[in-house]
């Protein structure tokens, strides 16, 4: 089938309640029609999600907003103009028709609007916003190819959209307008200097602080099965002699001492190519039955930000013994 052609077929399924991996610029998404609750349900229950855990709405219009929500602040109207279709996802007071699985019962909504032409084609043919999470099982990395999501859920999903490899590759960025000043609640593909330099500051949510307003802030989060060390100090390696160690490097490392598999998110160190190849290079050194995954530092400058947030919650706190 032609593209086009799929799309459409994939939006009659959506329309009919069925459940669609489809791909957006940051990560694949698991969708379905945001006003049919029984097809949100089997969303969370084919990711093993937490019913506490609320869902983002896709839309395909920066005007679908105003239906969606009771109203939106002058900052959120401001990012939305600069950074829609993109990687920014605003939490806002949500309007009563919204079905309280989508938001976990919570009064609030977030909502973005995707970039990737397939995502876009998918809500504007299913004549619906898109309720989706990343389509993974929960806890574990989000899909960045259409094969990560074969592999997690392929079974279990009416039908994989393929777009090919996510070009952002980390999750949107997640921005609360519920209180005075705007917050941070997730870093994400639009860096937090691009956000402060429309809005000027915002508040930032450290991890682990307070209860966390979206489990995608609980500390340990995005784990693969393999242990990432992010703490730890090359002086150190002799002690791991008879282990089989993977290592995530930023750019080419210079010693490669006794390493099993290196991956390296980007030869020239550039933070956006480290993004868009972060999970993936996770999940093939995950696949290696190793014993340990030591990270390197990122700059947290950028995406650098959501990178390092991402490696933390996948971490093993602690030291290496
Ligand atoms: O880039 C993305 O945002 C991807 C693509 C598919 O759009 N989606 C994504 O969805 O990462 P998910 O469900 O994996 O992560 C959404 C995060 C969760 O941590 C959730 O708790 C939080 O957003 N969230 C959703 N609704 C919220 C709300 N009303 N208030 C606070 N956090 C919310
Ligand atoms: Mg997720």
């Amino acid at each position: 089938m032609r593209d086009k052609e799929l799309i459409q077929h994939a939006a009659e399924i959506i329309k009919r309640g069925g459940i669609v991996a489809f791909p957006t610029e940051t990560v694949y998404g698991l969708g379905a029609d945001a006003f049919n609750p029984l097809a949100v349900a089997r969303i969370f229950e084919v990711k093993r999600r937490p019913s506490f855990d609320p869902l983002i709405v896709h839309v395909a219009n920066p005007a679908d907003v105003k239906k969606l929500v009771k109203e939106i602040p002058s900052n959120a109207k401001k990012l939305i103009e600069r950074f829609w279709p993109g990687p920014l996802t605003v939490v806002l007071l949500k309007e009563e028709d919204i079905p309280d699985i989508v938001t976990a019962g919570l009064p609030t909504l977030a909502i973005r609007m995707p970039s990737h032409p397939m995502a876009l084609s998918l809500i504007k043919e299913s004549n619906s916003p898109i309720a989706a999470p990343s389509a993974n099982l929960f806890g574990y990395l989000s899909p960045t190819t259409a094969e990560h999501v074969q592999e997690q859920l392929g079974d279990q999903v009416d039908l994989i959209l393929d777009g090919g490899p996510c070009p952002v590759g980390v999750e949107s960025t997640i921005i609360s307008f519920l209180e005075e000043r705007p917050r941070l609640l997730r870093p994400g593909g639009v860096s937090l200097e691009e956000i402060e330099s429309i809005i000027g500051k915002v508040e930032i949510h450290a991890i682990g602080e307070e209860r966390p307003h979206a489990p995608g802030m609980l500390p340990r989060h995005y784990a693969p099965r393999t242990p990432i060390v992010l703490d730890w100090d090359k002086k150190n390696l002799d002690l791991l002699e008879d282990k089989k160690i993977g290592l995530l490097a930023f750019q080419e490392p210079k010693n490669y001492l006794k390493f099993q598999s290196i991956e390296v998110l980007s030869k020239k160190g550039d933070i956006r190519e480290a993004a868009a190849n972060l999970f993936a290079a996770i999940r093939r050194l995950d696949a290696l039955d190793l014993d340990l995954i030591l990270a390197e530092p990122i700059p947290e400058v950028g995406l650098g930000r959501a990178i390092m947030d991402r490696l933390r919650r996948a971490s093993t706190k602690g030291e290496i013994n």
